[in-house]
């Protein structure tokens, strides 16, 4: 946002011809954040950013189980049983699996851990690959549920753009 508020500036500033490159390199490291975990999968807007030239970044990739007004009962991504199924079929951790399908869906996930066993873990999920049918299941999870509502724009907000 800050580069596309630069670039307005300089363009207006008449200097447009010799902002080219410096435009198309701007235009080509646009990304876009939104919040993206298997409950909340975006396709469409997914699809959309990429038709565009923009890459998706996930925020609360793993479903964000540490928010503040997680509810008692709400479903926890990393304990789904089907998650957990998964991870056990492929050795792995239900975070491993998670982040590995973000990575192969082409969306850039940054999960947060402050547990080094886990910072660790997060990291070593280059020696598997899911199965596209595998892929195709956790996208199945989908509920179009937003975990990270601001609180004092959610009764204002209809349209998200993250
Ligand atoms: N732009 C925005 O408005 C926005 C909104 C939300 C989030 N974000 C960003 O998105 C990133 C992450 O978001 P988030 O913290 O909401 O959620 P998240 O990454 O989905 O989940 C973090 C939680 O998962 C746990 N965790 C991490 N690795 C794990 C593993 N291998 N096994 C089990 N649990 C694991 C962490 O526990 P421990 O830390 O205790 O290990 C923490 O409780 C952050 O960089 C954040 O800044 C941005």
């Amino acid at each position: 946002c800050e580069h596309l508020v630069f670039a307005y500036v300089v363009i207006a500033d008449g200097a447009a011809g010799k902002a080219h490159g410096f435009l198309e390199m701007v235009l080509s490291n646009l990304r876009h954040r939104v919040e993206c975990h298997p409950y909340l999968v975006q396709t469409q807007l997914v699809s959309q950013c990429w038709g565009r030239g923009l890459a998706v970044t996930a925020y609360s990739p793993l479903g964000s189980p540490d928010r503040p007004w997680v509810t008692p009962g709400e479903a926890d991504l990393l304990d789904d049983p089907r998650v957990v199924g998964l991870a056990t079929c492929y050795n792995k951790t239900p975070a491993q699996v998670i982040i590995r399908w973000h990575i192969q869906r082409g969306v850039i996930c940054i999960p947060k851990s402050i547990t080094p066993s886990r910072i660790k873990q997060n990291i070593e999920v280059f020696d598997f690959k899911l199965t596209d049918e595998d892929m195709r299941v956790i996208e199945s999870f989908n509920r179009n549920e937003r975990l990270i509502i601001p609180t004092i724009m959610s009764l204002a907000i209809t349209y998200f753009l993250f």
